[in-house]
């Protein structure tokens, strides 16, 4: 299916642990890791500092075309800049939705990704990596909490990096309205691969949670 490569899709709603999950199997099974929501929120905010509409579609597809997105340990690179502050402040949190579901941007995103995993064991995480980008992945995860959790993980985070005066209610809003774009837009909707495996991670710590998956992947 991919040769001797292990390759690791893992799929979900915003705030459900995908990126320090991910992060956690890469470490113990030495895989390169992808993290594409990253990837959109590096765009979107190319897209915001260089003063374009977020509706204005075709120069944001224009953007996107003469845009560099690398990783680097454990790095995001926007043309050549680190970004991994900047792309989780809220004005991306609250845009990057709408320029996930450009078709044109998806196209350009999933050829990166996909080049990305060629040749390396690899984890990947975003919302479509086991139904489009790794349809052949070896194993498929699909990481699930209650949006109360999903809201308080945020809140909590936000709360950390002291980024911005921000209520629990209105990180609950947000998450609700990113769902909404996320599962309903017309091109690679957030959606379980019928073989993923679900994980619940609502109740679990990110300890317990990384050892299910791993009891998977080892077939114990
Ligand atoms: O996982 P995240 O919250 O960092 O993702 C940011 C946004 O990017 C999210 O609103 C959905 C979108 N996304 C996507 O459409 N496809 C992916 N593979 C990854 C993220």
């Amino acid at each position: 299916m991919n040769g001797d490569k292990l390759v690791i899709a893992i799929d979900g709603p915003a705030g459900a642990g995908k990126s320090t999950i991910a992060k956690e199997i890469a470490k113990i099974l030495n895989l390169e890791y992808v993290d594409t929501g990253a990837m959109y929120r590096a765009l979107t905010l190319k897209v915001i500092n260089s003063g374009i509409a977020i509706d204005d579609i075709e120069n944001i597809i224009k953007l996107a075309n003469s845009t560099s997105i690398k990783f680097q340990n454990n790095k995001i690179y926007l043309d050549g800049t680190a970004v991994d502050e900047d792309i989780r402040k809220n004005i991306v949190n609250n845009n990057v939705s709408n320029i996930a579901k450009i078709k044109e941007i998806r196209e350009i995103m999933v050829d990166m990704q996909q080049k990305m995993a060629m040749d390396s064991n690899i984890i990947m995480d975003g919302r479509d990596i086991g139904t489009v980008v790794l349809p052949n992945a070896n194993y498929k995860f699909f990481l699930i909490a209650s949006v109360e959790e999903r809201a308080r993980r945020r809140y909590l985070e936000i709360m950390e990096k002291k980024q911005e005066d921000i209520s629990y209610e209105k990180v609950l809003e947000d998450i609700k309205k990113r769902d909404t774009i996320d599962s309903t837009r017309d091109i690679a909707p957030l959606k379980k691969a019928p073989e993923a495996h679900i994980i619940d991670s609502t109740d679990k710590s990110i300890e317990e949670t990384v050892r299910e998956i791993i009891n998977i992947i080892e077939g114990r």
